[in-house]
């Protein structure tokens, strides 16, 4: 047995993988990676709703072609499962992201890739040739989200990723319990060659309010989504939607789709879980507009029950940290590929062969509780 296949030995599903990586990493990193802000309510909210959710399945249908593609944006995918933006995978492991879109790459996953990542956009895109999407923390300079731009369009980058739910940090107190800091070795470098154009985050004097923070007087708008729309021909995704009314409005200031998200439970607590508010934003946007989720994706039957409900893709964050930390690239491989295999399994099982014949009535209509 090869050290790597040793390494993978009892984890059979993304559960094993967290409680692995909790057991390897420093426990201040563990914080930074794992907990959801301020009392982690939606953090657990995303979890209990893909468990109240019911699969009702049929049975003895033929099953010939079966298949798990997707076409999106004018691109065929292999699955519907994509890794989510995440920041400084050098937390989890040395090869950081090159390790994640070298798994991506080998198990055909979109990766979108983090603006915070700890390599820059160039050496991620250069590490495999994964399909990948990059992902925009807005900057109050503008030209510093058009360089950005422009480097992920030279990088072959696929589309854009504009992420609107964090323009300040979340309440992270399990992170200050830790005493978490960046190490100084880790840097977010695609961002470093316009230092001095960025708004950092500082510090509040006691007494200071937030709203004299350039942070909030300067954070990104409907208009700014509007203007990154009409700098590029990729298509462009708003990721942090909530509400159906602001999934519209991005729809209106010319987003190609939108992500249903709540930052994994890691920015403002308190808000209900991605799987609740999804079938409101699909009824909100129509069939024309692809609409993904993440949040709290753990099992194949998670990603169906996303799907049935409106989704075109989900998205997955915490978990391939996890995979990173246990065995690098490989262990990204593997909890992309147990997922995936998961999805097929509950495919097969409800009787459904393609993503397109997924939908509502795989649902179970009786009481959610
Ligand atoms: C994130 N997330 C995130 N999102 C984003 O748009 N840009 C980023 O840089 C990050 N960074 C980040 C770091 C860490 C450690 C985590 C856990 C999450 C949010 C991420 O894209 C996604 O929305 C959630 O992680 C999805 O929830 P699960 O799958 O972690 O439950
Ligand atoms: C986070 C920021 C980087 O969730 O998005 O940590």
């Amino acid at each position: 047995m090869s050290q790597a296949e040793a390494s993978l030995q009892g984890l059979s599903c993304l559960a094993d993988y967290a409680q692995r990586a909790s057991e390897l990493l420093p426990a201040a990193t563990w914080a930074y990676v794992n907990a959801g802000a301020a009392d982690g309510i939606t953090q657990r909210r995303n979890a209990a709703a893909f468990e109240q959710r019911m699969l009702w399945p049929r049975v003895l249908r033929r099953i010939t072609e079966g298949n798990t593609e997707l076409e999106l944006f004018g691109k065929r995918y292999a699955h519907p499962i994509f890794i989510a933006p995440t920041a400084f995978h050098a937390l989890a492991h040395a090869d950081a992201e090159r390790a994640t879109a070298i798994a991506a790459a080998a198990l055909q996953a979109v990766y979108v890739v983090s603006t915070q990542a700890s390599v820059s956009l160039e050496d991620v895109a250069a590490a495999a040739p994964s399909p990948r999407w990059f992902q925009l923390y807005w900057q109050a300079d503008k030209d510093v989200n058009l360089a950005l731009l422009r480097r992920a369009e030279a990088a072959g980058y696929e589309a854009i990723v504009m992420t609107v739910d964090a323009p300040i940090q979340g309440n992270r107190n399990a992170e200050q319990r830790s005493g978490f800091s960046l190490p100084a070795s880790i840097k977010p470098v695609n961002l470093l060659p316009y230092a001095d154009k960025l708004q950092t985050p500082g510090v509040l004097e006691a007494g200071q309010s937030l709203f004299q923070h350039p942070l909030v007087t300067q954070m990104a708008n409907w208009d700014d989504v509007a203007w990154l729309v009409k700098q590029t021909t990729l298509p462009v995704l708003v990721k942090g939607i909530l509400h159906p009314a602001d999934a519209q409005l991005a729809v209106q200031a010319g987003a190609a789709g939108v992500i249903v998200s709540n930052h994994g439970g890691r920015v403002l607590d308190s808000v209900p879980a991605t799987l609740e508010v999804l079938p409101l934003v699909v009824a909100a946007v129509g069939p024309h507009v692809p609409v993904l989720v993440d949040g709290g994706i753990q099992r194949g039957t998670d990603v169906l029950k996303a799907l049935a409900l409106g989704a075109k893709a989900v998205l997955i964050g915490r978990p391939v940290l996890h995979g990173l930390a246990v065995a690098g690239a490989t262990g990204v491989a593997h909890i992309l590929h147990l997922l995936r295999t998961e999805l097929e399994s509950s495919m097969v099982l409800s009787g459904v062969g393609s993503l397109e014949d997924i939908d509502s009535s795989l649902l179970w209509q009786g009481s959610n509780t």
